[in-house]
């Protein structure tokens, strides 16, 4: 892959950023560099072949090493895009140690596998004027999907329900549904992505036309559907979006449990405890 340093630099902010980021941070940096180029090449690469069916994706079930459904947390990133990419074998990173009683804010920093992309959504919720339950529900939505991708949403929202009120985990929640309907109200179309990750023939499963049909029509229905709008496919990596934007809406509407996360002993402290210790054999 041909690397030019200006581009490089530019993109970590510059000469200036640069000399003041120690070794380790800039070996990091150049190694997200490279991952996102190297996704951006398969990406291109695709683009050229036709949509795959679902008939395609039943194929590929026993040629891959792992299942779709896995969280983010447990596989490279890479490897879960196409088992026909002639991408090396990639290793997961290791993890920075979490303080003894995290915080929502140290799992943004340190776990989550989605940050970038949550903060863009929560971003643009904000740009928006959305209320504060919204950007926090854009700010958390796909957070279920470090733990497993399958079901993301209903993940999601149990991980955060003890923390948040009913209508955020609503969002987070139904979103998930909300994806595979458009609706013109709001100018909601259905993802062209969806076409290649679920097979463009793909019809959403019984559980998911349900989960729609409820939602579109609860009270808290836009809710979930602005998750929707302000869900972003195209991650634009020159925004960088810092989890300080949104310190003084998570101490309003986030619960923090004194103990730390996962420390706490509610239904859910078990699921953050793993997204903690990923690592853990058993
Ligand atoms: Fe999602
Ligand atoms: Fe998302």
């Amino acid at each position: 892959m041909d690397i030019d340093r200006s581009v490089v630099v530019a993109s970590l902010g510059g000469e200036t950023a640069v000399k003041d980021m120690s070794h380790e941070a800039r070996a990091d940096a150049l190694e997200d560099y490279l991952a996102a180029r190297l996704q951006a090449a398969v990406a291109a690469r695709q683009s050229n072949k036709p949509y795959p069916t679902v008939a395609d994706h039943e194929e590929r079930v026993d040629r891959r090493g792992y299942r779709r459904g896995v969280g983010r947390l447990f596989v490279h990133e890479h490897n879960i895009q196409d088992p026909d990419a002639e991408a090396p074998t990639l290793t997961v990173p290791r993890l920075a140690p979490m303080p003894p009683k995290p915080t929502l804010i140290d799992f943004f920093r340190l776990r989550f596998a989605t940050s970038a992309h949550l903060l863009q959504s929560a971003r643009l919720a904000q740009k928006r004027g959305a209320s504060e339950e919204t950007i926090l529900a854009c700010l958390l939505h796909d957070t279920g999907q470090s733990l497993m991708k399958a079901d993301h949403g209903y993940w999601g929202a149990q991980i955060v329900e003890p923390y948040v009120s009913e209508r955020v985990a609503f969002a987070v929640r139904y979103h998930q549904a909300l994806r595979f309907y458009p609706d013109p109200s709001v100018g909601y179309e259905y993802p062209e992505t969806y076409y290649r990750i679920f097979g463009v023939d793909y019809v959403p499963l019984p559980h998911i036309a349900r989960a729609y049909d409820y939602a579109r029509n609860h009270k808290w229905y836009m809710d979930a559907r602005l998750v929707t709008l302000n869900d972003l496919y195209s991650f634009d990596p020159s925004v960088q979006v810092s989890i300080d934007e949104f310190t003084d809406v998570i101490g309003r509407h986030f619960r923090q449990p004194k103990e730390g996360l996962g420390n706490d002993n509610t239904p859910v402290s078990h699921m953050w405890r793993t997204m903690i210790n990923p690592d853990a054999p058993l």
